[in-house]
């Protein structure tokens, strides 16, 4: 029999279809001979439909191996009371095979793509090594499938608000946003390259002095830096920018949009998830006080507190010392704590020591009065204790854990014990998606290592106007018109109204190191736009990937893409970054500095 096209999906047929002749195509999904009976589960992507073979009158049954491509035509039938599938929605019916066809083979593949248990065993590096196997599997559907409807949501929101789609270009100059760039050499003049946009920022920037005024670009970004869970060398962020904007506009529009898109998936989906409401907005210095961190995860509200002007007066020798030379000392409440195993508590120590704690005091609140807590209470007259556990909201059963040192340490310990403590006690709901904004983060931090003032975004955002004149005598007063969106404790947007003018881009430059040569050669371009006619303006961008992570309940980016990288941005189905041929590199004009392989 040659190919024959289907006439319906597997997934489709229903009772109703019962009596009719109808052509599948799919795959063959499992595959069971019980002697006289053989049945096959024909899977496409839409579902599965079982199909009832007679071993006496199809030739070529015995042939038929898993993920064999077929085409089938054949009577739908009702099934007997007793072989009714309430699991899938095909399960009253099943085809009473006529004809079938095989239109591919298939050799027996790396693991078992039918045996979603199995499937848990296989390993990432083999998984996306065949990801053209693994995509076979409906839970991997279902995630580019969530992944295209939002994008499709985005998209839709923003053309019903007037916002022109535009792409911009791959092949560009490097536009700094912290990472290394990906380089591309220009064949024409060798030692000449492109870089690969970290994000289309200057574009987007340039689009506005060209009076687009509302733009938007669902954009591929590479950056070559440490993968994490959440990081891929290119990713994809939704890029919008307006013409004169004020803060609260992009804020409105972009609270907008989550929640209509997110809204609407999870609806369409049947996600396991609250909606999503509002977003609580936080000032940087809020978010650092409150919860350590400008990147809290507010599914639960639990605060630090700080007590290093008890620490000061206290007979607690390491704290007093640390709070009296410009120190803090800054707590955190484990609710029950006090339970904990001495071995327990040992490991949360070991935990702040791994990022950089010089100890971890604690006080578990255990006794008939609380004033009998233990730890090291002891070092505490009664009412520098009753004060502190007063400051950390403390109830019988609490391990109060505290950490003293320099700001940024103590900060950096206690928003990852924060995390921890919320996991372990079960306070980060999965069912919450908790979207907030971060405000009013200081334009630049002062980089020790290096010396130098740094940009907290990048160079193109704009100083508070009532913050401008601090620019030169007191930089790190001065605060940005800038805002991230956080969710569930991850970073998912960041955005802020730009600076359009020269004369204050120059300025922002000198402060970050970067002479008038050096401007003039790698931004002479846009401050050359500013000069002629810059609008006001300002944007944000989401990512994308980070998006389908959160709807899909996923820790780890590569499971809401296509053809993701593992390790160091390797490709292990295309066997990529590759050696390339001698006469490409003569006609690159380049030469590797040492042998690859000595
Ligand atoms: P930023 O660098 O903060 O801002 O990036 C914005 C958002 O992009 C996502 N993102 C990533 N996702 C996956 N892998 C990565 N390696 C990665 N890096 C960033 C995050 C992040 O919040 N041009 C500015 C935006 C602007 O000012 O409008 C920018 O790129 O979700
Ligand atoms: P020590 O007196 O050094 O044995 O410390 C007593 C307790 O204080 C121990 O639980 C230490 O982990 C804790 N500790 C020591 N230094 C610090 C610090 N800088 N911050 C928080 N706890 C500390």
């Amino acid at each position: 029999m040659s190919f024959r096209q289907r006439t319906h999906t597997c997934g489709e047929l229903r009772a109703e279809h019962v009596g009719e002749t109808v052509t599948l195509n799919g795959w063959c999904h499992r595959i069971r001979d019980l002697g006289g009976l053989f049945f096959v589960d024909l899977r496409d992507r839409t579902g599965i439909c079982q199909l009832n073979c007679d071993v006496n009158a199809i030739v070529g049954l015995e042939k038929l191996r898993s993920e064999f491509v077929v085409a089938v035509t054949g009577k739908v039938a009702k099934r007997t009371p007793e072989a009714v599938n309430t699991k899938i929605p095909t399960g009253e019916i099943e085809l009473i095979v006529e004809e079938l066809a095989v239109l591919n083979e298939c050799d027996v593949l790396p693991f078992p793509v039918s045996d979603e248990e199995q499937m848990d065993k296989v390993s990432e590096e083999l998984r996306i090594k065949y990801r053209y196997l693994d995509l076979r599997r409906p839970s991997m559907y279902q995630k580019l499938a969530v992944r295209a409807a939002l994008v499709s949501g985005i998209r839709k929101y923003l053309d019903d608000r007037g916002f022109l789609e535009v792409e911009t270009p791959i092949f560009t100059r490097s536009t700094p946003e912290g990472a290394r760039d990906y380089l591309v050499p220009y064949r024409l003049e060798p030692g000449k390259f492109y870089a690969l946009p970290q994000s289309p920022q200057q574009y987007k920037q340039l689009l506005m002095v060209g009076g687009i005024d509302r733009y938007y670009q669902i954009a591929k970004c590479f950056r070559d830096e440490a993968q994490r869970a959440d990081r891929q060398p290119e990713f994809t962020q939704l890029d919008l920018e307006m013409s004169f904007p004020v803060q609260e506009d992009i804020l409105q529009l972009t609270e907008g949009l989550t929640c209509e898109v997110c809204n609407s998936v999870i609806e369409k989906f049947g996600l396991d998830f609250e909606p999503v409401g509002r977003f609580p907005r936080l000032t940087y210095d809020e978010s650092m006080t409150k919860y350590a961190t400008d990147k809290p995860d507010l599914r639960f509200d639990l605060e630090v507190f700080d007590i290093t002007d008890i620490a000061k007066k206290s007979a607690f020798g390491v704290f007093q010392a640390i709070a009296s030379s410009g120190g803090i000392v800054r707590g955190i409440r484990y609710p029950g704590g006090a339970e904990l195993s001495r071995n327990q508590i040992g490991e949360l120590e070991t935990f702040a020591k791994e990022f950089g704690a010089k100890g971890l005091a604690n006080i578990p609140v255990v006794g008939v009065n609380p004033l009998d807590a233990k730890g090291i209470a002891k070092f505490f007259s009664p009412e520098e204790l009753a004060a502190i556990l007063d400051r950390a909201g403390a109830k019988h059963n609490d391990l109060l854990l505290f950490v003293a040192d320099v700001e940024e340490s103590v900060l950096n310990v206690l928003g990852r014990l924060r995390n921890l403590i919320g996991e372990r006690c079960g306070l980060r709901d999965p069912r919450k998606l908790v979207f907030c904004w971060i405000l009013d983060f200081p334009l630049v931090f002062w980089d020790k290592e290096n010396q130098r003032w740094e940009a907290s975004h990048h160079p193109f955002t704009g100083p508070k106007s009532s913050d401008i004149e601090f620019l030169e005598s007191d930089p790190g007063r001065v605060r940005a018109e800038c805002y991230d969106v956080v969710c569930n404790g991850v970073e998912w947007a960041s955005g802020s109204i730009r600076i359009h003018r020269p004369d204050i881009q120059s300025r922002v430059f000198n402060l970050l190191g970067i002479d008038e040569a050096t401007q003039q050669a790698r931004f002479g371009h846009i401050l050359e736009a500013f000069r002629m006619g810059a609008p006001p303006h300002g944007g944000i961008a989401p990512g994308i990937d980070r998006l389908a992570m959160f709807l899909l309940g996923e820790d780890n980016i590569r499971e809401v893409m296509a053809f993701p990288k593992i390790g160091g941005g390797y490709d292990p189905l295309m066997d990529t970054p590759s050696e390339i041929d001698q006469s490409q590199w003569d006609e690159i004009g380049l030469q590797l500095k040492k042998p690859i392989k000595e």
